[in-house]
């Protein structure tokens, strides 16, 4: 353990890291009013408990008011932010944890249509395609303005008793100075990489006037845009020479790629079934380069490839962001030889699209983050009386249960009605690029081995086999079937998107599936029908195609569907399906006319979400202490009130999961902690 590379103190000027992992700059999204108060500090509080030796908190937390959050950025332009800031250092300092704050102008990666609407800028009034803002041309008094407020925001950050900043320089105001692919400029910052680099060099001027010698000071920066028309890694090279030169910064934090449009990003922030640290080799030769020190994050997601990080030399501290999204205590499970219980981040970037949807930071499978106040994250507290707990389903739902009721302390039993745990995570799973998500339920069968919860597999529970085990506590957890009745006529002639996932029907040469969801499943069986070569044709009744998924999680659908020539309809909805010999014939309507279109064709396939399997369920409710009956009121707060309605009852009864409505694997999971963390 002593020898563990990871494990080793760095220093970095006068700071003292405890061991090489750090959390890289993220914005979780949960600022209230540009502020991080109570729900942004437990999120951080909770890591540094973990052991992190460095957090970076915000994600871009913006110097100027032209730079409005693109998702609830901290506001590190005003004076407010400081006492929240120095109550986050002040209680993670008290864990041992260093916490530094990444600091930016967003130049053109945000949109002006909020808080003050002001233009945004950029180097060159080039439009970004991921934020759809069309941006002036910075001006030489904006320029002087920005400069300015860097270091302003710096000093409040020096004053809220932080151990550091780190600037941002991909994507964002200042590289688009230095990329070929933004600054089109014709004066004195643009032209030569000393005339694209000055704006920069003048902001660590102005940022260490205002924070002097003693106060770590870092960059962010893309050292290679792996872009055709962008910055290659001998510029990025040079630029780091240069920056570095000015022995005004003490670290590099290093990225490659550039992240203007979606695709360009999952590069840079690699998604489930790209490779795992793909930049880290990259991130290696820079460092042998320029001899520096230097951080690096992406997609480095389990232990072993950040020990390789650190021991082969490549980096000095190493970044597990959605690592730490998904378990908050890696440090700590390693230093207590529980390795092999960190919940695994299974890359499913749910944390990271939401934000861009103007959602918060959730992880799809750990519920408490972001939820620190109410949520545990590890359950120590036992029960104070063992009960027998009896769940109907191994899905993600019911296996969270058993996971959270058998760490209460309880006699937990499951039935499961195929021959394996897993549920829908199972049809995920028959996707190679998803395949990861198996390390949701293998996670949690883990545990349950380990506190000796009971499985029966193969078993179609009914009533009488669950009152014989003279439960304390049922919970249902059957999940849902496929909703396919939903056509004026017809329902009998389609197929459903489990149907093709899991190689239920044969799939024909000519297919429409209509998404009526805007879902994962419906992309799924797309993916698999375009993949055997049919013709395809998606109808979404939807404004936008597939909503519910996340712009990150599109992108190798989107690029499999552009290649196999799948056609993409939105605003139509299927409405009818009739024989006609051995082909169908489709009536296509939409909400926003009354014109119908006829067409032939082999095959339909409906994507309708799931109705529960909730018939257990309610065979039980009556005889149940609360009747199904669960008290919201105290769930939100996180406490638990059990329902005692009937006094004859037996047993009390829940309902977690699709087994109450179609949701996703996030809901479900959280359906059950919430519920069982009381039991
Ligand atoms: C929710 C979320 C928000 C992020 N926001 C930022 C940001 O504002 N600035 C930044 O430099 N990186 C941001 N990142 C990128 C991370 O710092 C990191 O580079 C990325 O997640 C890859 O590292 P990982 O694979 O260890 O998660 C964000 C990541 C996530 C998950
Ligand atoms: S949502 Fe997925 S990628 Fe994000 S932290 Fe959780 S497991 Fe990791």
């Amino acid at each position: 353990m002593k020898n563990d590379p990871l494990l080793q103190p760095y220093k970095i000027k006068h700071l003292e890291l405890k061991n090489r992992l750090m959390i890289s700059a993220h914005e979780p999204s949960y600022a209230e009013d540009g502020m991080p108060k109570d729900r942004y500090r437990l999120y951080h509080v909770e890591r540094a408990k973990g052991g992190i030796a460095l957090t970076m908190t915000a994600g871009s937390a913006v110097v100027s008011q032209d730079s409005p959050p693109a998702y609830n950025n901290l506001h590190a332009y005003k004076d407010e932010i400081v006492p929240w800031l120095k109550k986050i250092t002040k209680e993670c300092h008290e864990y041992g944890a260093k916490v530094m704050i990444q600091i930016t102008h967003l130049g053109r990666r945000t949109n002006w249509s909020q808080y003050d609407w002001l233009p945004i800028l950029s180097a060159s009034p080039s439009r970004e395609a991921a934020h759809r803002s069309f941006p002036k041309e910075a001006e030489d008094w904006d320029i002087d303005r920005i400069i300015k407020d860097y270091g302003s925001a710096a000093q409040r950050m020096k004053e809220a008793g932080m151990d550091g900043v780190e600037i941002e320089a991909y994507g964002h105001l200042l590289d688009s100075f230095w990329s070929p692919a933004t600054n089109k400029r014709k004066d004195k910052f643009g032209g030569s990489i000393e005339n694209r680099i000055s704006f920069s060099l003048k902001v660590i001027d102005s940022i260490r006037k205002s924070v002097g010698n003693d106060f770590v000071v870092g960059m962010r920066m893309v050292a290679d845009e792996d872009w055709k028309i962008g910055l290659s890694k001998e510029d990025g090279i040079q630029i780091a020479k240069k920056i570095i030169s000015t022995n005004k910064i003490d670290f590099l934090n290093i990225i490659r790629g550039h992240i203007d449009t979606d695709p360009a990003l999952t590069k840079v922030i690699p998604i489930q079934g790209m490779a795992s640290a793909p930049h880290l080799d990259f991130a290696g030769e820079i460092k042998k380069e320029i001899k520096f020190p230097i951080f690096h994050a992406s997609k480095i997601n389990d232990v072993a490839t950040a020990r390789h990080a650190i021991a082969s030399g490549k980096l000095d501290m190493v970044g597990m962001t959605r690592a730490h999204i998904a378990d908050p205590h890696i440090i700590k499970k390693i230093l207590e030889k529980r390795e092999d219980n960190i919940r695994p981040c299974v890359g499913a970037t749910y944390c990271l699209d939401r934000i861009y949807e103007g959602k918060e930071t959730l992880c799809i499978h750990n519920p408490a983050t972001g939820r620190e106040k109410n949520m545990p994250h590890e359950i120590t507290l036992k029960a104070k009386a063992t009960k027998k707990i009896v769940i109907v389903g191994a899905g993600p739902a019911g296996l969270e249960a058993a996971r959270v009721c058998a760490e209460r302390g309880h006699n937990v039993i499951v039935f499961e009605a195929t021959n394996s745990a897993g549920g829908q995570i199972n049809l995920i799973c028959r996707s190679n690029k998803r395949k990861d998500m198996i390390g949701i339920i293998d996670w949690r069968l883990e545990i349950c081995k380990k506190l000796n919860v009971k499985i029966n597999y193969n078993t179609l529970t009914t009533v009488e086999n669950i009152l014989s085990e003279k439960p304390n506590i049922v919970i249902i957890a059957t999940g849902g079937i496929p909703n396919i009745e939903i056509l004026e006529e017809g329902s009998n002639l389609v197929s459903s998107t489990w149907d093709v996932i899991a190689g239920n029907v044969n799939i024909e040469d000519d297919v429409i599936l209509y998404d009526d969801n805007g879902s994962f499943p419906g992309l799924q069986a797309a993916e698999m029908i375009a993949n055997k070569g049919s013709k395809l044709e998606i109808i979404s009744p939807e404004r936008f195609f597939s909503p519910e998924v996340g712009g990150m999680n599109y992108v190798p659908y989107a690029r499999n569907f552009i290649e196999k020539g799948v056609n993409i309809t939105i605003s139509k909805r299927l409405k009818k399906v009739k024989k006609s010999g051995n082909r169908l014939v489709v009536s296509i309507g939409s909400d926003y006319s009354n014109k119908t279109e006829s067409k032939e064709i082999s095959q339909v396939i409906v994507e309708h979400g799931t109705i529960p399997v909730d018939e257990l369920y309610f065979q039980l409710k009556k005889n149940s202490i609360n009747e199904g009956v669960v008290d919201y009121k105290t769930i939100i707060k996180g406490s638990f009130n059990e329902i005692n309605k009937n006094s004859k009852g037996n047993y009390h009864l829940y309902r977690v999961g699709d087994a109450i409505s179609s949701r996703n694997i996030h809901a479900a999971i959280y359906d059950s902690l919430r519920i069982c963390k009381n039991l």
